[in-house]
Parts: structure tokens; C-alpha cells; sequence
């Protein structure tokens, strides 16, 4: 199996091609589905903000910055979209979705972002969940693909140097397990993790 296999950070659609065979693991996805918003307040310092069942080809329209020019994504799965503020400090926090294919593999994959980007990467998220991955993405502590947000807001430069990848992570494996009930195999393409 590919435990622990690290991707460096970029276009996954090519890194993602050529892994071994995608056998889809039955999941009772109704049961799934039910109170994982709620279910999800387990993790620490975790909140909410909204879960949908999304079938494949649904054009998603997105509560993104206009920076990050993200205004739609359409989704190649059916899933359950989660998303969630995950507070790092009373005064910050980072935006995080899961996107939870219905044809889960048993495999987990949080992306990265690039440069100074507050900008969760939706086309790795449907590509992921596309390829049968629970897939994660955050916002790294704050909104659009500018560092202003850290200018008097340590906090918020904290979560982007250290605590939003490492959060990514360990809040997207988590959810993983609530909603699949099950182990999974990890992936990444994130570069400070
Ligand atoms: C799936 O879960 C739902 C809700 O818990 C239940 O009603 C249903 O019978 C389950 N289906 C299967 C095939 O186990
Ligand atoms: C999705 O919707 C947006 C408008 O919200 C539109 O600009 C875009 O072209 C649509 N994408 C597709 C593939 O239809
Ligand atoms: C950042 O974007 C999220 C939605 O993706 C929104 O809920 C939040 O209010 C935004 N934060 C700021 C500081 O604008
Ligand atoms: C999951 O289903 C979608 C269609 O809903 C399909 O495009 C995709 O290839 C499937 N993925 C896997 C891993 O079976
Ligand atoms: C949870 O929040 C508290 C206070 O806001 C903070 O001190 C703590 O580091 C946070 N825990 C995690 C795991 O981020
Ligand atoms: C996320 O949580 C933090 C800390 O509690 C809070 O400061 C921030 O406003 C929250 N963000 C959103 C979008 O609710």
C-alpha cells in the first residue's frame, strides 16, 4: 500500500494518474450522511457551517474570494460537501471543506495551496473526489491570494506559516473516519505538513 506517500505541491490531475486500481469500498452512504455536521463538533475546536449531498455534475457556486478566481467549480462525483471553521486562537480560524465522494476507494487526500494563497483549490477537491478520495482543502487562516490579512494579525500569519496545513490534516482525517467509519491510506499535497 502507499502509506504516507507525499506529493509535492501542484496540478494534481497528473500527479494522481497511475495509482494503483480504484476499487470503490462500499459504504452505507445514507448512514453516513446523517448528522456529520454535528458529529463533526467531536473534534476540537471544530464548528460547522454546512454539509450537502452533491450529485456529480452539479456547478457548485463558491463562497470564495474574488481573488482567488474560484467563482464556481462543477463536481465530477456524487459526495457530501463539508464545511467547517476550525478556530486556531479567539480571534482566528481556517476554512476547511471535505468533499466525500459516495465511490470512496478508502483513501484520504488534503491539498495544498501555493505561494501566499488563502484560497482552498476546488478543482484538486473535485479531481480528488473524482478518484475516490475523502479530499480536503483549507483556506490556510485567511481569504484571497493576498498576505494583507497578516499585517497586525500575528495570529493569522501563524495559522498560514504552521497551523493550517498540520490542521488540514489532521481535521480532514478525522472527518474521514466519522463519516467512512473506517481506516483509510493517507496522501498529501501539501508542503509544510
Ligand atoms: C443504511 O442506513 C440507513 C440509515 O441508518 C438505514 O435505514 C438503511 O437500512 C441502511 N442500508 C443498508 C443497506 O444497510
Ligand atoms: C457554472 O456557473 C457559472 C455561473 O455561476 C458560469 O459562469 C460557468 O460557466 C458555469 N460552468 C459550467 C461548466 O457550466
Ligand atoms: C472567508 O471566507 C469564508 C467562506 O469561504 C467566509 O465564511 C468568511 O467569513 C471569510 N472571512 C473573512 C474574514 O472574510
Ligand atoms: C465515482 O463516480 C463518478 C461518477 O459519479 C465517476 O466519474 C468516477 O470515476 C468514480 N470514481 C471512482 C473511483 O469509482
Ligand atoms: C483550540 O482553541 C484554543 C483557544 O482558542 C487554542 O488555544 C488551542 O490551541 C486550539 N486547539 C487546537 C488544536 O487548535
Ligand atoms: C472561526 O473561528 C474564529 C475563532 O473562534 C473566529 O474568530 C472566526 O470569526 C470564525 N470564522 C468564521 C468565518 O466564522
Amino acid at each position: 500500500m502507499l502509506q504516507n506517500l507525499f506529493l509535492v505541491a501542484g496540478t494534481l490531475a497528473p500527479l494522481l494518474q497511475g495509482l494503483p486500481g480504484t476499487n470503490a469500498i462500499s459504504t452505507n452512504f445514507t448512514s453516513a450522511c446523517e448528522g456529520i455536521a454535528s458529529r463533526t463538533s467531536s473534534i476540537p475546536n471544530t464548528t460547522a457551517f454546512f454539509s450537502n449531498f452533491v450529485p456529480a455534475g452539479t456547478n457548485l457556486t463558491l463562497d470564495s474570494d474574488s481573488t482567488c478566481g474560484t467563482p464556481s467549480q462543477v463536481t465530477f462525483a456524487d459526495m457530501y460537501t463539508v464545511a467547517l471553521n476550525v478556530s486556531t486562537s479567539d480571534q482566528s480560524g481556517i476554512i476547511m471543506e471535505a468533499w466525500l465522494p459516495t465511490n470512496w476507494t478508502g483513501t484520504f487526500l488534503s491539498t495544498g495551496n501555493g505561494g501566499l494563497a488563502g484560497c482552498i483549490q476546488y478543482i484538486d477537491l473535485a479531481y480528488g473526489a473524482e478518484l475516490g478520495f475523502a479530499t480536503v482543502g483549507a483556506n490556510n487562516g485567511h481569504n484571497g491570494s493576498s498576505g494583507e490579512a497578516f499585517y497586525d494579525h500575528p495570529e493569522v500569519l501563524k495559522d498560514f506559516v504552521y497551523h493550517s496545513v498540520h490542521t488540514n490534516v489532521i481535521v480532514g482525517k478525522e472527518i474521514t473516519k466519522i463519516f467512512y467509519r473506517t481506516p483509510h491510506t493517507f496522501f498529501s499535497t501539501g508542503r509544510r505538513s
